[in-house]
């Protein structure tokens, strides 16, 4: 399974890529917003992000456009920001033909907030690059998030959509992901991605069995050294 970074923040791209784990960024409004970015700066800071992972790690910008045709031309703006930049795109009537239209110009999209099968299926079929099922927001409302993502995963893997197959597309790209659980499940039933808040991913590096052993090697070295 491949990493994402979910953020928009540039520090915490910096650090996950400097760990060599990173193959994409995922970013949202939201995440954006959450760094101080105003209007005028967001195509530059998606440009900056493109900048530091380099030209083969994919890096979504999400379109706040609402009908398909300001769709249609807002995703050919920002895939002309940078040859890595994928266009995000929420599951609706307006953004399927926008993306059957994307696709057709080779333009990658990401279709996002998507939280059943039937709605990746249509992403699918309409031509997305990438499906971004949810799973964190079920565990919100008490339902489970790893199972509707099996759903998702098993459903799209089912068939071929004659789009993006020359690069393993569509891939399925786990989200609102909040626990390392989430990452170890996805991983499980074959779901081809998982996008990581950071603070989440620096949960999935620690384990309190590996932190546990360190301080015995520690202690025990210190004898050998004779520092204990
Ligand atoms: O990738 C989508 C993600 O940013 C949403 O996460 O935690 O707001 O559900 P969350």
């Amino acid at each position: 399974m491949k990493f994402f970074i979910d953020t928009a923040d540039l520090d915490e791209i910096k650090q996950a890529a400097s760990w060599g784990i990173l193959s994409g960024v995922t970013t949202n409004p939201t995440l954006y917003s959450r760094t101080g970015g105003k209007l005028a700066d967001f195509e530059p800071h998606m440009v900056k992000i493109c900048q530091i992972v380099g030209k083969d790690v994919p890096v979504s910008a999400e379109s706040t456009a609402e009908t398909t045709e300001d769709m249609i031309a807002e995703g050919r703006r920002l895939a002309a920001l940078a040859p890595n930049i994928v266009v995000k795109l929420p599951i609706c009537e307006e953004s399927l033909p926008a993306t059957h239209q994307l696709a057709s110009e080779g333009i990658r999209v990401n279709m996002t907030l998507v939280f059943s099968a039937a709605q990746a299926l249509l992403a699918a079929r309409a031509g997305a690059r990438y499906i971004s099922p949810f799973v964190g927001r079920f565990d919100d409302i008490a339902e489970d998030g790893i199972d509707r993502l099996n759903d998702v995963v098993t459903a799209v893997k089912n068939y071929e959509y004659g789009y993006w197959e020359q690069e393993g597309g569509p891939e399925i790209i786990t989200a609102s992901v909040r626990t390392p659980n989430h990452v170890v499940k996805a991983a499980l039933m074959g779901a081809d991605i998982a996008t990581v808040p950071f603070a989440a991913l620096k949960k999935c590096v620690h384990h309190p069995l590996t932190d546990r052993g360190l301080e015995g090697f520690a202690k025990d070295w210190a004898k050998v050294t004779g520092q204990a």
